[in-house]
């Protein structure tokens, strides 16, 4: 069994952010070889950074921290889903990202991305350099969807087309084998 974290990135009111993550979350869950947490960034809250020490010290001093620091250790892999604002990756999946350090490195992630012209492929580009840093390692396949709006039934739910389907499952077999492999090299 692979344990999936799913974090959802984009958090201001209104986000198509919530009914995509809804859709990859389903997926996921109707995948037996998972069990699955979600994590809503909107809902954990995390500040700005205020540690005072560097992560990879894992010497937390505020609750939230430790809840977090808890919730990544006990993934296997990850599936990041954030839009993309002014030509780059949204503010609180990088934040998300630098509270933490040891328990990312050598587990794999995929990106589920989304924008308006760019269909999230500036930031999901950009993210690579802050995910290497930790020692992530990414998924080959990644989805991008332009202008999500357009996907969405009257009842607000996301529906996805083929190639975002195709491409969504993709990477859920990757995280699979992946985590899989790279478990004998964490830190
Ligand atoms: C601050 C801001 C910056 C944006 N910059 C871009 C951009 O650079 N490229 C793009 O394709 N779309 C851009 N958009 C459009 C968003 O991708 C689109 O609004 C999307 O719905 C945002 O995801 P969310 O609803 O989950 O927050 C921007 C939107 C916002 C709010």
């Amino acid at each position: 069994m692979t344990k999936l974290l799913i974090v959802l990135g984009s958090t201001r009111e209104g986000r198509v952010g919530l009914p995509i993550a809804q859709w990859v979350k389903q997926a996921a869950e109707e995948d037996d070889r998972f069990e699955v947490d979600f994590a809503d960034l909107a809902e954990i809250g995390l500040p700005l950074l205020d540690e005072p020490n560097h992560p990879r010290f894992k010497q937390y001093v505020h609750d939230h921290t430790k809840a977090w620091s808890a919730r990544v250790d006990a993934a296997d892999g990850f599936l990041f889903l954030f839009p993309e604002y002014n030509f780059s990756y949204s503010a609180p999946i990088k934040n998300a990202l630098d509270y933490l350090n040891n328990e990312w490195v050598r587990k794999p992630v995929g990106f589920v991305n989304w924008g308006g012209n760019s269909g999230g492929t500036r930031a999901q580009a950009t993210f690579r350099i802050p995910a290497s840093a930790v020692g992530l390692v990414i998924t080959r396949g990644n989805v991008e969807i332009n202008f999500p709006q357009k996907q969405l039934a009257d009842d607000g739910v996301f529906e996805p087309n083929e190639q975002q389907a195709t491409v969504l499952r993709a990477q859920l077999n990757e995280i699979v084998a992946l985590g899989e492999a790279l478990k004998p090299f964490r830190g």
